[in-house]
């Protein structure tokens, strides 16, 4: 249960597609701080988002397998289930019945500003799911349910995000204060990692062209491959900034790795060119995956330490989340 005094931090990630370098310096990196930084109450929960999956063609053979696979790179990133609460979304009721609520205020024009959605929209036209259309009303029941204060997310959730703050705020003006209002939290870089290939796109796992986005499972020669492969920008000198995107992509990719700040960076490679760079980069992010490497492959060996996560992670959830669904029964009127 969360106290008065406890800070919620709530974060949720698909079980479709391989993790990518994107999802792991955008995201997972980021709750593996909050995890290290925890203060006593202080409450952090991780769920494993497969009714957000769902809103697009999936192969129903995949799910369980991708979503297994995903709490394994979760763990072997760091977070640690003692710590922190991980559940599969889809065994918690509790997200669709508020998601279901959410609906019932939220204004259409609220959803068909999203730009995700949009996209997406474009690409799928007539065939687009009124559940993709939905997607951020099920989102905003993910974090209000358990009156989170933060959440760290990758760029391109922030809006989803913000939403869910004027559906709290909507909610608590027309029956009562009911909800936490959420903050996004994202990192000042890597925030929005770029394809390797088209630093115009976000690195992402339906990119096309899989040169563009190094998966966590990639081993040294592949991460290699991709590294050397990758895009540059005209001029030789190694130096961020908006005139250098594809470079800059790859010195955040540097940083995030190496601890080490843009500044440093340049100041490390001054008279040095992109080669170099690029060699030195490939080694430094095959060295940072081998040990999350070593820990995935061990901890897919131990299937009963990731159902005992998820299950543990899924109790702890709803003891949360029925006190709240109780909460908002009350004052919508719906409760016996
Ligand atoms: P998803 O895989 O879409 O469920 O995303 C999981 C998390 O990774 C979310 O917080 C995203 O914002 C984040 N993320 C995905 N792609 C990127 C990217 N290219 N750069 C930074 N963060 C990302
Ligand atoms: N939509 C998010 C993504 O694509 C995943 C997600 C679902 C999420 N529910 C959430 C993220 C709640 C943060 C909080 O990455």
């Amino acid at each position: 249960m969360t106290s008065a005094h406890s800070r919620v931090s709530f974060s949720g990630i698909k079980p479709s597609g391989e993790v990518h370098l994107g999802n792991y310096i955008g995201a997972v990196k980021q709750w593996v701080t909050f995890q290290e930084n925890m203060k006593p109450g202080d409450v952090l929960i991780f769920p494993i988002v497969d009714l957000h999956a769902i809103t697009v063609p999936f192969e129903p053979l995949e799910l369980r397998e991708r979503l297994v696979d995903l709490v394994c790179w979760l763990m072997a990133s760091g977070l640690d289930p003692k710590k922190v609460i991980m559940f599969v979304q889809s065994e918690n009721p509790d997200h669709p019945y508020l998601a279901w609520l959410f609906n019932c205020i939220t204004p259409m024009g609220w959803l068909e500003r999203m730009t995700q959605y949009k996209d997406k929209a474009r690409v799928q036209g007539q065939r687009v799911s009124v559940g993709l259309f939905d997607y951020p009303s099920l989102m905003a029941a993910d974090i209000l349910l358990y009156d989170t204060h933060d959440v760290p997310v990758g760029e391109d959730q922030k809006q989803h995000v913000e939403l869910a703050r004027n559906i709290a705020e909507r909610f608590n003006r027309l029956y009562g204060q009911t909800f936490q209002v959420p903050n996004v939290v994202l990192k000042q870089e890597g925030a929005r990692l770029m394809s390797l290939q088209d630093p115009t796109k976000k690195m992402s796992k339906s990119d096309e062209d899989k040169a563009g986005c190094i998966l966590l499972k990639d081993d040294a020669d592949t991460i290699r491959q991709k590294i050397k492969r990758a895009v540059t920008d005209s001029g030789n000198e190694i130096h961020a900034g908006k005139d250098k995107p594809a470079l800059t992509n790859l010195m955040v990719i540097y940083s995030e790795f190496s601890g080490k700040s843009l500044q440093e960076i340049e100041a490390l490679y001054q008279g040095k060119g992109y080669n170099e760079f690029k060699l030195d980069l490939a080694e430094i992010v095959v060295e940072g995956f081998a040990p999350v490497q070593e820990k995935y492959r061990a901890l897919k060996k131990d299937q009963a330490a990731v159902g005992r996560a998820l299950s543990d992670g899924l109790k702890n959830a709803r003891a949360i989340s029925s006190e709240k669904i109780k909460q908002v029964q009350k004052a919508m009127g719906l409760e016996k």
